[in-house]
C-alpha cells in the first residue's frame, strides 16, 4: 500500500468529529484550502499548525505569501501555531548545508525575527515568540536545554 494510503487509512471520522488526510504541497495553499473545506467548517474557528514546514520553503517560493494566503482564508478566532529552525547556530547551519546537499527537500534556516514576522498580523498568545523549547514546557521537562534550542515558535490568534 502506498504510504499516503496507509496514512489515510489510519484516520477514522466519528460522529463526534470528522477527519481527513489530504496529499498536497504547502507551496500550493489554494489546493490545501479547497480540499480542507470539504471537511472543515470555515465559518467556525480553525487551528492551523505549521511546525517545521515553512523552513522547507525557499525565499524564492515566497513563504510569507503562502502563510498569508492560509491565514487570510481562516475565520476570526482561529489560531495559528508556527515554528521553524533559526540561523542562530553555526553548527546547525553547517549541518543543514550538508542535509540540503542530500535531501530532496531543502531546509532554510531564518532569523527569529523573520520567522516571527510570518505571524505579524496575529495576536500572539503568551509567551509570544520564544525558543520552541520554552513555549509552555511541561513542568519538570528539560530534555532540550534552552541554549541548545535553535528553533523559535509562537501561537497567534486571528482577531481582525
Ligand atoms: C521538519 S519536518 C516537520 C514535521 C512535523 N510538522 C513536526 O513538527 O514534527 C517537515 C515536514 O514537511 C514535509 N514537507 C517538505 N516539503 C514540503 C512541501 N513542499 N509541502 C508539504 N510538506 C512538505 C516533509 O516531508 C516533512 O514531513
Amino acid at each position: 500500500m502506498p504510504s499516503d494510503a496507509k496514512t489515510a487509512s489510519l484516520l477514522r471520522s466519528t460522529p463526534e468529529g470528522k477527519c481527513a488526510y489530504l496529499d498536497a504541497d504547502v507551496r500550493d495553499p489554494q489546493k490545501i484550502l479547497t480540499q480542507a473545506a470539504r471537511t472543515l467548517d470555515f465559518d467556525r474557528p480553525i487551528g492551523l499548525i505549521l511546525l517545521g514546514i515553512m523552513g522547507q520553503v525557499s525565499d524564492d517560493e515566497e513563504p510569507e505569501r503562502i502563510v498569508a494566503e492560509l491565514i487570510d482564508a481562516l475565520p476570526r478566532g482561529s489560531y495559528v501555531a508556527l515554528s521553524d529552525g533559526t540561523d542562530t547556530s553555526e553548527k546547525l547551519k553547517v549541518a543543514i548545508e550538508a542535509y540540503n546537499t542530500q535531501s530532496a527537500n531543502s531546509y532554510h534556516l531564518r532569523s527569529p525575527e523573520r520567522i516571527g514576522s510570518f505571524l505579524q498580523e496575529l495576536c500572539l498568545v503568551e509567551p509570544g515568540l520564544v525558543k520552541s523549547a520554552d513555549w509552555r514546557p511541561d513542568p519538570g521537562s528539560a530534555d532540550i536545554a534552552h541554549d541548545q534550542s535553535h528553533a523559535v515558535g509562537a501561537v497567534g490568534q486571528i482577531l481582525g
